[in-house]
């Protein structure tokens, strides 16, 4: 591979801030950007090339911000449009990206455009959401059941794949394409590197509005709409983003669990820059499913114009540590094994510490969709509040938020944010590790073991699910780098792997 022709992020590691949960400057229980703009250097000191930060825009808040009223202002909950050019010009001071969430497929019910578009039939933006005289069986995600809420006033249903308060825009008009496009302009002229496109498979819909079976049994749209269309729509955002200098990137969010869907947003190398596939998500500790994952990707992503991506926690779904039964151990095992594949790993805020989700009580409960538990707040100090000064944060803490403050593992070299700093140092120093080949090894079953290997920079990579000893045997003489478990790097590896331990090793200089 020619590295002078590879963008930066194909070698990068990107971390998503949750902006609510992630630190409060002014003291009113919710994350904000100035706050985000404090502790930058957490983000920095732990060696991540780009940041995305999930919507801050102006929202009532429905979907936690992802029903949003106006594109391109800010929400004062989180600061406001001089405090995004500020946190803009502050990520790149210190050598990072930016990228921000982008939501296509609807908008607030709060929104200029909807409110114009529901006054009348007759309204000029009546057709820029999606109306029809009778529901069909489609259902919305978040628990909402119906995906039509019907409008008394002009007498007619209109579509949302998520809450009611979420109405979808229509992407077959050519000004809701215009006018969402001229958002795009809007935080690319302000400097942003990219965005995330939430629900990237959504914007098409079937025209015919056909029932669908999936529906009937229960399922959200959401999680399989794969309409020709949406193809259309990336590939018109990719031209405009394409027009810009600087490898600015797409990442989709394609909530399809089957990878070889997933890859058809790529495109011919003109639509998705990077997709997120999500069967790691929902995985827990195994072995076959890793190795499932893991294949499948490899096989399916092969193109040049099909970079993978990796990710096992975000702000919709349990934390990866929970998934993995609390352990400590296997999150550490997993930082490894996700680091270290072939693609772009996406971060979610606070798995650096090895956060579990947090017991939220249903007195505490906002999200309709049940997802609180991941957006606890990140505990920055050893003592209550743990930096979070001022009222009460809007999530409690997840447990242990003392152990796992940043404060505490900053003076513990075995912690897992040291753990995470080392993983980061040694990816960023290794060619073979951020762009370089995978091909995997011979192992027990209970073994993952793969090689990366870019113009004679060469890695192996050992993650151990049992929770015994196992044995592996390797070509050639190895030094361990890298070990999830506390128990030091740099001596010569011997074939033996501890329990639920993952490894990265470097060549043995003979
Ligand atoms: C996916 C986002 O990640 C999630 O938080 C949101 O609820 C839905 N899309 C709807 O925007």
């Amino acid at each position: 591979m020619d590295l002078t022709h590879t963008p930066w992020w194909k070698g990068a590691v990107v971390y998503q801030v949750y902006p609510r949960s992630f630190a409060d400057a002014n003291g009113d229980g919710v994350g904000d950007l100035t706050g985000l703009m404090r502790q930058l250097d957490h983000i920095a000191k732990l060696g991540a090339d780009a940041i995305w930060l999930s919507p801050f825009y102006r929202s009532p808040m429905a979907d936690a911000g992802y029903d949003i009223s106006d594109h391109c202002d800010v929400d004062p909950l989180f600061g406001s449009l001089e405090d995004a050019d500020n946190l803009i010009r502050e990520v790149h001071a210190r050598d990072m990206k930016l990228l921000i969430d982008f939501v296509p497929n609807h908008t607030s019910d709060q929104h200029p455009w909807f409110i114009e578009s529901r006054s009348a039939r007759c309204s000029p933006k009546r057709d820029w959401y999606i109306w029809r005289d009778q529901p069909n069986d489609w259902r919305a995600a978040l628990g909402a059941g119906s995906a039509w809420t019907w409008d008394e006033t002009t007498q007619q249903y209109y579509l949302h794949l998520f809450l009611p308060q979420q109405p979808d825009l229509n992407w077959r008009n050519t000004e809701v394409v215009a006018a969402m496009h001229r958002v795009l302009q809007f935080w690319l002229d302000r400097g942003v590197d990219g965005f995330r496109i939430d629900v990237a498979h959504c914007t098409g819909k079937d025209p015919t509005f056909a029932d669908h079976p999936r529906c009937l049994a229960g399922e959200p749209l959401s999680d399989f709409n794969d309409q020709p269309y949406s193809h259309e729509v990336l590939r018109g955002i990719r031209k405009l983003v394409e027009s810009y200098p600087g490898d600015r990137v797409l990442v989709g969010e394609v909530n399809i669990r089957a990878t070889s869907s997933v890859v058809q947003y790529y495109g011919a190398g003109d639509e998705l820059h990077m997709s997120f596939n999500f069967p790691p998500l929902d995985a827990p500790w195994d072995p076959v499913l890793f190795r499932t994952c893991v294949r499948e990707v490899e096989a399916l992503l092969r193109p040049a114009e099909a970079w993978p991506t990796w990710v096992l926690s975000n702000h919709d779904n349990e934390r990866h540590r929970t998934r993995y039964d609390g352990s400590m151990r296997r999150a550490r095992a997993s930082a490894v094994l996700l680091l270290t594949l072939r693609g772009t790993p996406f971060l979610y805020q606070g798995e650096e510490l090895g956060l579990e989700n947090a017991e939220v009580g249903h007195d505490q409960r906002v999200d309709p969709g049940g997802r609180d538990g991941c957006r606890a707040p990140l505990p920055w100090e050893y003592d209550a509040p743990h930096g979070w000064h001022g009222v009460p944060p809007w999530l409690p803490f997840p447990p242990d938020a003392n152990e796992l403050s940043v404060e505490r593992q900053e003076r513990q070299p075995d912690s897992m944010l040291q753990l995470y700093r080392e993983l980061l140092r040694l990816r960023r120093a290794s060619p073979a590790l951020r762009w370089g080949s995978w091909q995997e090894l011979d192992s027990p079953p209970e073994v993952l073991a793969w090689r990366r290997e870019h113009e004679g920079d060469v890695r192996t990579v050992c993650v151990n699910f049992a929770d015994e000893p196992r044995e592996l045997v390797l070509e050639g003489a190895w030094r361990v780098a890298l070990s999830s478990r506390p128990d030091g790097a740099g001596h010569r590896f011997d074939g033996r792997l501890a329990p639920e331990q993952a490894l990265l090793l470097e060549p043995l200089a003979l």
